[in-house]
């Protein structure tokens, strides 16, 4: 018994669990640890944003660097004056437009909200997701959770309870399960600048329906460097298969006849040639149900140990925009 005792010790602590129980997911949070939950865009790594060993956690796991602030999530909008000191008309008119749901607006923080969350920022990041699981538990806890996306730094983000598994099967105690995300790529991320609103990252929010709301906003979704989302580099949400974006498919793997290649298409299957697999975004060419299944697609294309995917880039129009940049970024 003694002998035995330390060791399954260990083996508890370091197996991942998958499930729907939020008193667990409570449970770890209010002890300073972090857990994986669900909501509409990817599953989040979670922790108390006032916990120092919470937030250093998440960093570690995830490799992530310290200068790289994170989202704070809230589930009601009354608690917005706890976050930020500023809450400006327009950043309020798309609040109400779009929470519950994958808007993150950057607005000036609170003085109480601790550096390691903002990168030493003067600026907070916030969202309410809209997800009834991770709704439910934010309403149960005390504190707001920070939550970058649960994947290591610069791969592809998980969309489903076994993507975090498979990347974090031997560093995290639990996920909540909330089946697949319904949205399936990241929220848009809004600032201020002058009191002009900035769209820094294109996501689930299409450009067109943000300028419905408050008209026409300035976009600084940069590649290389943004200063403003610093997580926005280039190299990011990769696979580890090298991967090539272009128009026409078809054309492309003629040139590469003996290598194992998969194929990321947007709506139509490929018949004449020889590939190992084709994933295909949206047989009826939707591009909300094509950005609903990018990541799943890329994850099942990159566990098939090929030599190459080649995607095809999607109509660069709403949605499909974010999905261009997503993978336009996955072949850095
Ligand atoms: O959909 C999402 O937003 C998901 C879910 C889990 O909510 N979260 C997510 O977090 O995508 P993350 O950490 O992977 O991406 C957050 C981005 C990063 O590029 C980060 O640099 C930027 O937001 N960001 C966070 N706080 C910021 C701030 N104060 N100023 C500028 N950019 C900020
Ligand atoms: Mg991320």
């Amino acid at each position: 018994m003694q002998l035995q005792s330390p060791l399954i010790n260990t083996i508890i602590k370091t197996m991942t669990i998958i499930s729907k129980d939020i008193v667990k997911a409570i449970e770890i949070l209010n002890n300073d640890d972090v857990v994986a939950i669900p909501t509409e865009t990817v599953y989040g790594l979670a922790g108390n944003i006032y916990s120092e060993k919470a937030i250093k956690k998440i960093f570690q796991v995830k490799q992530r660097p310290l200068f790289n602030p994170l989202i704070v999530h809230i589930h009601s909008i009354k608690k917005i004056h706890d976050i930020v000191s500023e809450f400006p008309d327009k950043a309020e008119i798309l609040a109400n437009a779009f929470w519950p749901g994958p808007l993150t607006l950057i607005l000036k923080k609170k003085s109480n909200i601790p550096d390691l969350i903002t990168g030493g920022k003067d600026t907070v990041a916030v969202r309410i997701p809209n997800h009834p699981i991770t709704l439910s538990l934010l309403k149960q806890l005390s504190f707001p959770l920070a939550a970058p996306s649960a994947n290591p730094f610069n791969r592809i983000s998980p969309t489903s309870s076994l993507h975090v598994e498979d990347y974090f099967k031997n560093t995290i105690s639990m996920v909540l399960e909330g089946g697949e995300c319904k949205n399936g790529i990241e929220s848009t991320i809004i600032g201020f600048e002058n009191n002009e609103p900035v769209l820094y990252r294109l996501g689930s929010i299409s450009i067109e329906d943000i300028i419905n709301v408050i008209g026409q906003i300035k976009i600084k979704n940069n590649k290389e460097i943004a200063p403003n989302a610093p997580g926005m580099l280039a190299k990011h949400y990769a696979p580890k298969t090298k991967t090539y974006l272009v128009n026409d498919v078809e054309n492309f793997v003629k040139n590469y006849q003996n290598k194992k290649i998969g194929i990321l298409r947007f709506s139509e299957d490929i018949h004449s040639i020889n590939v190992v697999h084709v994933e295909i975004l949206s047989k009826t060419g939707d591009l909300k149900e094509a950005a609903s299944r990018l990541y799943n697609s890329l994850h099942k294309l990159d566990n098939l140990n090929l030599d190459m995917i080649v995607a095809e880039i999607v109509p660069d129009f709403g949605l499909g925009k974010s999905i261009n940049d997503r993978l336009e970024r996955a072949t850095k």
